[in-house]
């Protein structure tokens, strides 16, 4: 491989993928391209941002003449950028659509014109809607339920026509919910860590009983690795785990991790318009071809719990800051002001 990009790069599970690319892949160019929205973070990637180990490009995947750009003489495409919180989608459904359905159209349109040599799609579990018993293979029809899902699972229709009449060298990976270091805290998992972080209650949508599977976010990037190796192109590969948890076990956890009787922190909110149930795949697919999760939820909340206090002035605008009580251990250093990046280039990064 000689140039790898990777979209939406600088945000939570992109940031995991750049790791693992970097890892694998030591010799080719890495270049994330971004448009490094309230949830992209330049310091999700900056450990290799100073070694000028990767490129960063900050844009629009809508935007067909920049995508042009960034995936000129690219060997593989890895396309993680999205909008990607359920609850944001209720609100703001139209900016769902222009990312996730125009965005994904405008780079496989430039991916096309480019020649590039393959793509990995990074879809989600979700478009499969809610799986409330068993677990959904590649071939079940996808029945999203939510404007994220919905948007998700047009992106795919649009894969499809490109797969059909331009042949375009694409494989589609749908995962299951992800958890790891440097998740925006709107997602239920960094969220709660600092609610408890900041003495706030955690607030449960609906009843709790919603079932969730969560990854590791590293065994995941290793999923996406493998299958732009090993990938068919023109296939779909679920990747997931067995580790499943309701939404009030997620609660229970963490509040044992911040050894809380979890009855004096929970507490109830008003559900979601529409809340699946449950999602669930079957990776047999993925796993027939030798890739497996290796980390579990239970064995990682300490990690996470301490990375979110460690890093909890990321996020001042949400939380305000660290009551003294918790930041006793707390030694937040060397961080990157996010205005370090320009629109284009990122400064003082080779182009
Ligand atoms: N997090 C999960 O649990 C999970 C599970 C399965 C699949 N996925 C998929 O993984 C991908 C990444 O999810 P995430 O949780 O890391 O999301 P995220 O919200 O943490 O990061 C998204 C990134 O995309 C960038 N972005 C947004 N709009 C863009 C645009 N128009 N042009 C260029 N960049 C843009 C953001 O700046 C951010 O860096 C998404 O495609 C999502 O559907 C996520």
């Amino acid at each position: 491989m000689r140039k790898i990009v990777v979209t939406g790069g600088a945000g939570f599970a992109g940031s995991h993928i750049v790791d693992e690319v970097c890892r694998h892949f030591s010799d080719a160019k890495v270049v994330v391209f971004d448009k490094m929205t309230y949830a992209g973070d330049v310091r999700n990637i900056s450990h290799h941002l100073f070694p000028n180990r990767v490129q960063l490009l900050v844009g629009d995947v809508a935007d067909l003449d920049m995508c042009r750009r960034v995936v000129k003489d690219a060997d593989l495409v890895i396309h993680a950028a999205a909008e990607s919180h359920v609850d944001n989608s209720f609100g703001n459904s139209l900016e769902f659509t222009r990312t996730n359905v125009l965005g994904t159209h405008a780079l496989m349109e430039a991916c096309r014109q480019e020649k590039v040599r393959k793509i990995v799609h990074v879809s989600t579990d979700e478009v499969y809607g809610q799986v409330m018993e068993g677990a959904a293979s590649e071939n079940e029809v996808l029945r999203p339920t939510n404007p994220y899902s919905s948007s998700k699972a047009a992106a795919e229709m649009i894969l499809q026509g490109y797969l059909q009449s331009y042949h375009e060298p694409i494989v589609i990976i749908r995962a299951n919910n992800l958890y790891g270091i440097r998740q925006f805290p709107e997602k239920i998992i960094p969220r709660f860590i600092c609610h408890m972080l900041t003495g706030r209650k955690l607030t449960l949508h609906g009843n709790g009983t919603n079932r969730r599977h969560y990854l590791s976010a590293q065994d995941f990037a290793e999923a996406v690795v493998f299958v732009a190796e090993k990938g068919e192109v023109g296939e779909v590969y679920n990747i997931g785990t067995t580790e499943e948890y309701t939404n009030l076990q997620v609660a229970e956890l963490i509040s044992k991790a911040f050894d809380k009787p979890s009855r004096e922190v929970i507490t109830y909110i008003p559900d979601r318009p529409f809340n699946d149930g449950r999602y669930s795949v079957s990776w047999d697919k993925l796993m027939h071809m030798g890739w497996k999760p290796k980390n579990n939820l239970s064995d990682d909340i300490g990690m996470l719990v301490d990375w979110y206090r460690d890093n909890f002035a990321r996020y001042p605008e949400l939380f305000g800051e660290l009551p003294a009580s918790a930041a006793v251990e707390v030694e937040v250093a060397g961080l990157l002001p996010v205005q370090e990046v320009s629109n284009g280039l990122a400064k003082g990064l080779s182009s």
